[in-house]
């Protein structure tokens, strides 16, 4: 079975065609069209400007993946996200399904894709060991996801406030650094002392299993306007371990509450090598039994090709929506 994976939720226009062969993934194709050069610009995602590149691009990028394969199904991320731009690629599927005489449609959760991108790649594992404890952080999202099985999912904590993406990239934009923030961060961060500057580690040891990062970016925010000369590779490398302290703290704890068999990093921060790097220290330290899935840096931020493989497990099920009945749903959650 071949599947389509099409991803339009925020800045990227993505398509990937998925296998699976000897009972691992295989990617033929992952193509993702980034918007980075025109959102840059304004600071953020604007959209409006995301919907329209995401028209323009659509079609081209199914192109690329596709080659010369029909598939047997395609997965689509129907939310959560800007709702300008799921449904472009929501579009896409119906009228692809459609042209295809009824080609099956599996309507995906962003967040799910995540999740299922740590089993990409030469080097992934060829499943997830349940159960699962799984911290997914993007630009969106900041969340403690336990996972009993395929699609079982229960919300253990969430970020009361901002996501840490969303921190990396707010307190990025007070130093000047262009959006998105995070990989400019952990750059300059390699430069700095990680002891230079105590920033707050917000609900670190509260007893529950939510985040705040709001108060976090404010400390940013206020550090450097009382100390303007201050040395932004120190700012970076203090901020970077305060949110790994918090982030690392508390995905153990939960760990060890639900005694996991596996513990899952993913979602575009993922792709910050302190943070991988600290957390598979931890685990080794305190849960040396846990594995640890952390999807390859290409799969870390948004793509299609994870979009596929969530959906591969749904079309096992024949979880499909019909080409007449699928929308987009910007405020989907994956559990409440
Ligand atoms: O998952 P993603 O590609 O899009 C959303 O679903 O939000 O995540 C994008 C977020 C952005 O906030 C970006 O700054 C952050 O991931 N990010 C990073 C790094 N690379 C991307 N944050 C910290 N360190 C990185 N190396
Ligand atoms: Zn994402």
């Amino acid at each position: 079975m071949y599947i389509l994976g099409i991803e339009t939720s925020c800045d990227d226009t993505a398509a990937a065609l998925v296998t699976q062969r000897g009972g691992r993934f295989v990617v033929e194709r992952s193509c993702v069209s980034s918007q980075i050069d025109i959102h840059k610009i304004y600071g953020g995602v604007v959209p409006e400007i995301a919907g329209r590149k995401h028209a323009d691009s659509i079609i081209p990028v199914i192109r690329e993946a596709l080659g010369n394969t029909r598939p047997d199904a395609i997965a689509v991320t129907a939310g959560p996200g800007l709702v300008t731009s799921l449904v472009v690629g929501v579009e896409a599927a119906r009228a692809l399904s459609y042209a295809w005489g009824g080609v099956p449609i599996v309507r995906t959760n962003h967040i799910e894709g995540h999740i299922y991108s740590t089993l990409l790649g030469d080097t992934a594992p060829t499943e997830i060991i349940f159960p699962a404890m799984a911290l997914i952080v993007s630009g969106g999202h900041t969340e403690l996801i336990l996972m009993r099985g395929h699609g079982d999912y229960t919300l253990i904590g969430r970020t009361r406030d901002d996501a840490v993406g969303e921190c990396f990239d707010k307190a990025a934009k007070v130093m000047g650094l262009e959006y998105p923030g995070g990989p400019k961060i952990s750059k300059l961060a390699l430069e700095g002392k990680r002891d230079a500057i105590a920033f707050p580690r917000p609900m670190k040891t509260s007893d529950d299993f939510d985040f705040s990062f709001a108060g976090l970016k404010t400390s940013v925010l206020y550090y450097l306007r009382d100390n303007p000369t201050a040395n932004h590779a120190d700012v970076c490398a203090s901020f970077e371990q305060a949110v790994t302290d918090v982030l690392v703290a508390k995905t153990v704890r939960a760990a060890q509450e639900y005694n996991a068999a596996s513990v899952i990093l993913s979602g575009g921060v993922s792709a910050n090598r302190y943070l991988r790097e600290g957390l598979r220290a931890a685990l080794v330290r305190e849960l040396p039994e846990c594995a640890v899935l952390i999807p390859e840096l290409q799969y870390t931020t948004d793509n299609a090709a994870m979009i596929a493989a969530a959906g591969w497990f749904h079309a096992q099920n024949k979880d499909y929506t019909p080409w007449s009945a699928i929308t987009a749903d910007p405020a989907w959650e994956l559990v409440n």
